[in-house]
C-alpha cells in the first residue's frame, strides 16, 4: 500500500509539472482541473488506492491511512503551486502581448446638454413662475375647433389667411398657434387663473431664415374679476426685462386677432443698439416680439363664463424668435437641423432642476 501511494504521488507530480505546457492560461486551467480530478478527485486515483485500505490487517490501517493522507496534502499543495505559477506566466505574457501607453491622454467623455430651444423656454417659464404662471401643455393635433372656432374664426371667416393650415381632416389639423389651449384650459379650470403654455406648432409656409413649418410658441392666459389691459402691459414688461435686461422699454401698438379685444402687439426697445437703429431692429429701434391683448367676450361666453363679471388677458409669442434675440442667431432653421458645431456652443452649465413655481429672480 504505502508502495503504490508513493508511485502515485510520484506520477502525479511528474504530469503535474507539464501541465499547461505551451497552452493558453484558459486551457491550462482547463487541464489543470483534468489532473485534479484524475489524482485527488472524489473518483481519482487516490480514492480507488484507498478503497483497498480495509483489505489491510487492522494494525496496519493507520499508517496507511496517515500515509495517504499526506500524500493528498502533497498533492494538493504542488496543485496551488502549479495554479499559482500558471496565471504569473499568463499575466507575464499578456503585459508583453498587449503593451498599453499609460502616457496617452484619456478619451474625453461627451456630455449632453439642453438644446438651445430648451434653454430659452426654461428662462420663459421661470420669469413667468415668478408672476405667478403655471405652466401646462396640451395637444398638436387640435379640433378645427378650438384652434378656430371657440377663438371667433367660423369657416370661411377671412381671418383664417392669417394662419396657413396643415389639415388632417375636415374637423382636424396640426395646430398653427397654441391660442387654441386658452379654450382648453378655460374649459377646465375656474378663474382666478395665470397659465403660460409652450407648445410646437405647424404651419404650411415656405421656410426662410425666420420662418418653418414647425416652430414653438408660448401662450399665456389670465383670467380674472380684476384683469386690464395695465396688468397685461405690466407683466410683459416685466417678462421682457427679466430676459434682455431691466432697462428695456416696451411698446405697444394696436393689431388684430379675432379672439382678443383689443388687440396689441408688443415691441422691446432693441437692446443691440439701445434704440438707436442697427441691423438688428432694421434701423427702427424696436423689436417686435409678440401678439396680445384682452380676451374676448365671445371667447368668455363660449366656454360658459359670466362675460360681464370676468376679463383677462392673453399673449402668444415665438420661443424660437426669443431664443434667436437671445442667443443672436440669424437663422431660426438652425434650430432644426441638429448640426453639431451650433448645438455644442450651448454646453454652458445648466442650473439644477428647480421647480417653476416660487422661485425669486435671479
Ligand atoms: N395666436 C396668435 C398668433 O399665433 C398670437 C396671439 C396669442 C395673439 C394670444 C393674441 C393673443 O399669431
Amino acid at each position: 500500500m504505502l508502495e503504490e501511494l508513493a508511485t502515485l504521488e510520484r506520477q502525479g507530480l511528474e504530469e503535474l509539472r507539464h501541465v499547461g505546457d505551451s497552452m493558453d492560461p484558459a486551457r491550462a486551467l482547463e487541464s489543470l482541473e483534468s489532473w485534479r480530478l484524475r489524482f485527488v478527485g472524489k473518483q481519482g486515483l487516490l480514492t480507488s488506492l484507498l478503497r483497498g485500505l480495509g483489505k489491510l490487517p487492522v494494525g496496519e490501517r493507520p499508517v496507511a491511512g496517515q500515509a495517504a493522507n499526506q500524500v493528498k496534502g502533497r498533492l494538493e499543495a504542488a496543485l496551488s503551486q502549479r495554479q499559482r505559477d500558471l496565471s504569473t506566466l499568463a499575466m507575464e505574457q499578456a503585459l508583453v502581448a498587449d503593451t498599453v501607453d499609460i502616457t496617452l491622454p484619456g478619451r474625453e467623455p461627451v456630455l449632453g446638454h439642453q438644446h438651445p430651444l430648451t434653454l430659452a423656454l426654461d428662462d420663459m417659464l421661470k420669469a413667468f413662475s415668478t408672476l405667478g404662471f403655471r405652466a401646462v401643455e396640451g395637444p398638436e393635433v387640435e379640433w378645427d375647433y378650438y384652434n378656430f372656432e371657440a377663438l371667433n374664426i367660423p369657416a370661411d371667416h377671412p381671418a383664417r389667411d392669417m394662419w396657413d393650415t396643415f389639415w388632417i381632416t375636415d374637423e382636424m389639423l396640426l395646430r398653427t398657434h397654441t391660442s387654441p389651449m386658452q379654450v382648453r384650459t378655460l374649459e377646465t379650470t375656474p378663474p382666478p387663473l395665470r397659465v403660460v403654455i409652450p407648445g410646437r406648432c405647424h404651419r404650411y409656409e415656405a421656410v426662410d431664415a425666420t420662418h418653418e413649418s414647425t416652430f414653438f410658441q408660448l401662450e399665456g392666459l389670465m383670467v380674472d374679476e380684476q384683469c386690464t389691459l395695465a396688468d397685461l402691459k405690466g407683466t410683459l414688461t416685466e417678462f421682457v426685462r427679466q430676459l434682455f435686461g431691466n432697462e428695456r422699454r416696451t411698446r405697444f401698438r394696436c393689431d388684430y386677432f379675432p379672439f382678443v379685444e383689443p388687440g396689441a402687439e408688443m415691441s422691446m426697445d432693441c437692446f443691440a443698439c439701445g434704440g438707436s437703429g442697427c441691423r438688428l431692429c432694421k434701423q427702427t429701434g424696436w423689436i417686435e416680439i409678440l401678439g396680445a391683448g384682452m380676451v374676448h367676450p365671445g371667447v368668455l361666453r363660449r366656454v360658459g363664463l359670466d362675460a360681464e363679471r370676468y376679463r383677462g388677458f392673453a399673449f402668444g409669442m415665438g420661443i424660437d424668435r426669443v431664443a434667436m434675440l437671445k442667443y443672436n442667431l440669424n437663422d431660426l432653421r438652425h434650430f432644426y437641423q441638429n448640426d453639431v458645431r451650433l448645438l455644442r456652443q450651448f454646453t454652458f452649465p445648466v442650473p439644477a432642476a428647480e421647480t417653476w413655481s416660487g422661485r425669486k429672480p435671479a
